[in-house]
């Protein structure tokens, strides 16, 4: 066993003084409420982490490593700006992949130049060592090449459909045992061939266990991106013995497997199916969801609304990834507050799919002031559409469809469902009838009778209602 070296006590509280930031961040980060609060904690957390770690540690060149963070800060900053919000889920993907290159360069850097990192005696790698650096290596392929699939499906590069390949589940239980096998050999023989393998079968079983996912579980995939990158800063850690990237690694990557969990309950997926790469969805592929509905249908015009909501009790607003496209949030607020003014009580029932990322919709109600006690997620709404007067579904559509309850061949089969129809009128804003969601499935709810169509884009339609109510 090697000794590690002794750290110095002062470096060790100020990282336990950044992972406290970091937990307390995510406490902020779980309630629209507090979650500026908690943002200001991650980046306190981050600026001690990173003051103490620079202060530390025996830094080669000053010049390039800030000639490094100016560059990188200039094209973070540059692509924050101009990324369109309904382009976050890709963006997100990408930095993930950033996150798994890094750890499988280090491991690289590591195995190549151990004595550099103090992991060796002799040109011998410490038998731990090699298995924080297999194990970093390994998890940080998986994210890098899973993270460039999800990007290229998300941006529409690749198909989003599942991709199936025959025996799919035999190859990827193999190429798993075999890289958990040579991780474990790795332990008794540093020859290089082991780790080489290692990382090209990682950066092939990353590709292979993305490839079968597809369709409604894309957000599912990229927070379990977003764990699996959590826990390959994790293992960079203990391969640079840093401990504050250990702790955050493993806060990133706990909360990630959270969230992954917590999104397949709220869409009845199972998570191990999901993980193991698309175990069991042998029903998405898509197809057979897929034809159009042939049955008349009303339209009506934004007066049309106007008057019914003006009459109406109550009325649920039902954001999805259209009024994102639209910007029309600000314009929607707008529009309850003048229904408040006529007595009307008004709510915003949130699915937790709703847009193209977790959280998208709170983040756009939020942005136009939209008060929290107004928006109700979907298990504490759904019961309330049988006794309201109007649904107003603003360009969603996959999260209203009640094929996700009755038709097995629907690639959204199983899904919860916000239960629109349930309501005494549905009023739906999308800009024409030929245009699908996400999963490319046409919704029974635009032929009901008691739904109306309103054929414009969000926005505007949502002006001019503005408009008529007064
Ligand atoms: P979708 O099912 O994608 O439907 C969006 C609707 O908005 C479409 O009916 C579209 O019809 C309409 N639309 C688009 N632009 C519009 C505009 N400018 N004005 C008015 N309407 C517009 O959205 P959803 O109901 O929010 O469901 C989300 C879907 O995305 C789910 O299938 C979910 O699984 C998937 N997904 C979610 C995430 C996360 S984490 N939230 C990530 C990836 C995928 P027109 O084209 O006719 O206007």
């Amino acid at each position: 066993m090697h000794e590690a070296a002794p750290v110095n006590p002062w470096v060790a509280l100020a990282y336990l003084v950044a992972g406290i930031c970091f937990i307390l961040a995510l406490r902020g980060l779980s309630s629209p409420e507090t979650s500026r609060r908690g943002n200001r904690y991650g980046m306190a957390g981050m600026a001690i982490a990173v003051v103490t770690t620079l202060a530390t540690h025996h830094i080669a060149s000053p010049i390039e490593l800030a000639a490094a963070i100016g560059i990188g800060g200039a094209v973070g900053w540059m692509t924050a700006r101009r990324i369109a919000m309904t382009a976050m889920p890709q963006l997100v993907a990408a930095f993930h992949s950033l996150v798994g290159l890094a750890a499988v360069l280090v491991a690289c850097a590591a195995f190549l130049n151990p004595g550099a990192f103090g992991i060796a005696e002799g040109g011998v790698i410490f038998p731990v060592s090699r298995v924080e650096m297999g194990l970093g290596v390994a998890i940080g392929a998986i994210t890098f090449s899973g993270s460039v699939i999800a990007f290229l499906k998300l941006n529409g590069n690749m198909s989003g459909k599942p991709i199936m390949l025959p025996g799919r589940h035999v190859i990827n239980l193999g190429v798993l045992a075999g890289i958990l096998g040579l991780v474990a050999y790795f332990t008794q023989d540093q020859a290089p061939w082991i780790f080489w393998t290692v990382t090209i079968l990682s950066f092939v079983i990353g590709f292979l266990l993305i490839i079968p996912i597809g369709g409604a579980d894309m957000p599912v995939v990229v927070s379990m991106l977003n764990s699996y990158s959590g826990w390959a800063a994790a293992a960079m850690g203990f391969t640079l013995h840093n401990s504050a990237m250990i702790i955050t690694g493993a806060l990133v990557g706990s909360s990630g497997a959270i969230l992954s969990y917590i999104m397949c309950k709220a869409m009845n997926r199972s998570f191990i199916s999901v993980i193991a790469g698309g175990f069991g969805a042998e029903s998405g592929g898509g197809g057979a969801g897929g034809e159009k509905i042939d049955r008349p249908w009303k339209r009506g015009s934004a007066e049309d609304a106007a008057f019914l909501m003006k009459q109406a009790e109550q009325v649920i607003i039902v954001p999805g990834y259209g009024m994102a496209v639209a910007q029309a949030q600000h314009a929607l607020r707008e529009m309850c507050d003048k229904l408040k003014e006529e007595g009307v009580s008004v709510k915003y029932a949130i699915h937790p799919v709703a847009g193209r990322m977790p959280g998208h919709m709170n983040v756009l109600l939020a942005e136009a002031n939209v008060p929290y006690d107004e928006v109700f997620e979907l298990e504490d709404i759904n019961s309330e559409f049988s006794q309201t007067d109007v649904a107003f579904v603003i360009g969603a559509n996959d999260v209203t469809n009640p094929a996700a309850k009755t038709d097995k061949s629907s690639p959204i089969y199983g899904m919860p469902v916000l239960d629109v129809e349930k309501a005494k009128t549905v009023l739906f804003i999308k800009r024409s009838m030929g245009g699908v969601g996400y999963a490319g499935v046409d919704n029974e709810v635009f032929y009901r009778d008691n739904t109306m169509m309103l054929l414009a884009d969000a926005k505007k339609m949502v002006e001019e209602i503005v408009k008529a109510l007064d």
